[in-house]
């Protein structure tokens, strides 16, 4: 009798342990996601890449921690080397008409709101700084003509630059930036939505963008025809509509979220901004208009809810300074709210995209 011969992992037992990690958001296990790519098994050593659909994933040392226990309890494996990268997939383009094409764009998030001041600019702003720093490619458009704000709060206030004949953005805190004052310049314009749908045309398909993973877009505020000539021009993967407890209160929300249901629009979320007051002395948190009211709403108009931000001095001086607050105090209560709404914001594109992702077969 010889010694027992080793025993031979196989890559079938290796994707069935991975088959039993279910994405929570995708409800599909990973390996028909295709999330699974460069298997090799040598003896006992098993290395793979486990492809995330955001860099911005929320649950991405969960699903780590998942992969390598998983592949460690197949009998014989040794060893388990898993590497963890990201490939933002694109949205299916379904609708057709006069929309732009944007080939080089993958998804485009619009961040939109009832009524002004509620924090639209901000929360446009760090949601783009924070895909950033999770390694995505980000591009900010600054669409509302009314009071474009986006530079300021992105520390930006040069103009459009040309190279070699294109216009091409800026870019601050990792981000592309484009703004319709840029065109508009100091002076009040009265604009209309044919021509904001023109000028924006322009920024979009004249501008040299590069690729981008996700483009954020600051529309302006309300439900007119600003918005209307915005969503018929760009096919928008999804909105993300930002409130105040007021605006729910007094169902200016919900009636923003009606409008881009008619427009077939598809809706990621709702952000409740505002929703405590942060004592700047104390540090103590007033609930000043009750809590837990936004994500109720969010359940009974049945959107996804991202998440909601304190009414924090920090926010507004960020913002006046021309850093975001997930860049300057990412640490912070406020800056750890809009780096879980921008995790979830991106888990929500990733959710409309898998609907077009046919199943990997291995
Ligand atoms: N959570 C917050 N805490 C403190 N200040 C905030 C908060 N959110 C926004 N702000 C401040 O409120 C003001 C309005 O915010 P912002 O410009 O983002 O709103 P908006 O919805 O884009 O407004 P507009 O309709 O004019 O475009 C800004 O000065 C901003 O810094
Ligand atoms: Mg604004």
């Amino acid at each position: 009798m010889g010694a027992v011969a080793p025993s031979t992992v196989t890559e079938e037992q290796v994707l069935a342990a991975l088959r039993e990690i279910i994405d929570p958001d995708l409800h599909r296990d990973i390996v028909s996601l295709g999330m699974i790519k460069d298997l090799r098994i040598v003896g006992g050593d098993v290395a793979f890449t486990f492809e995330l659909t955001t860099p911005a994933c929320p649950v991405r040392n969960q699903f780590e921690a998942a992969a390598r226990d998983a592949v460690a309890a197949v009998p014989g494996v040794e060893h388990v080397d898993v590497k963890m990268s990201a490939q933002v997939r694109q949205a299916g383009r379904g609708r057709t008409g006069n929309q732009l094409q944007l080939p080089g764009i993958r998804n485009i998030i619009a961040v939109a709101s009832g009524k002004g001041g509620v924090g639209k600019s901000t929360v446009a702003a760090n949601l783009a700084a924070a895909l950033a720093q999770s390694g995505a490619m980000v591009g900010l458009l600054d669409a509302d003509v009314y009071g474009p704000s986006v530079p300021q709060v992105m520390g930006i206030r040069d103009g459009i630059r040309a190279e070699e004949g294109r216009m091409v953005p800026n870019e601050a805190h990792g981000v592309k930036l484009i703004s319709l004052g840029f065109i508009a310049g100091d002076k009040p314009v009265m604009w209309r939505g044919p021509m904001i749908g023109h000028a924006l045309k322009q920024l979009l398909e004249d501008v040299n963008w590069g690729e981008l993973d996700y483009l954020v877009v600051d529309l302006p505020p309300g439900t007119g025809d600003a918005q209307l000539s915005l969503t018929q021009l760009i096919p928008i993967t999804g909105v993300i509509v930002v409130s105040t407890p007021q605006d729910l209160a007094l169902g200016i929300a919900s009636k923003a979220l009606q409008m881009f249901r008619q427009l077939h629009v598809p809706i990621l979320g709702f952000v409740e901004n505002m929703s405590t007051f942060r004592c700047p002395d104390c540090g103590h948190d007033s609930h000043i208009f009750g809590t837990g009211g936004a994500r109720a709403a969010a359940e009974s108009l049945h959107v996804p809810f991202l998440g909601e931000l304190p009414l924090d001095t920090a926010i507004r001086e960020s913002g006046d300074c021309g850093v975001p607050v997930v860049v300057e105090t990412p640490d912070s209560a406020a800056g750890q709210a809009l780096k879980g709404i921008a995790q979830k914001a991106a888990a929500q594109v990733s959710i409309r995209t898998a609907q077009t992702i046919p199943l990997v077969v291995r």
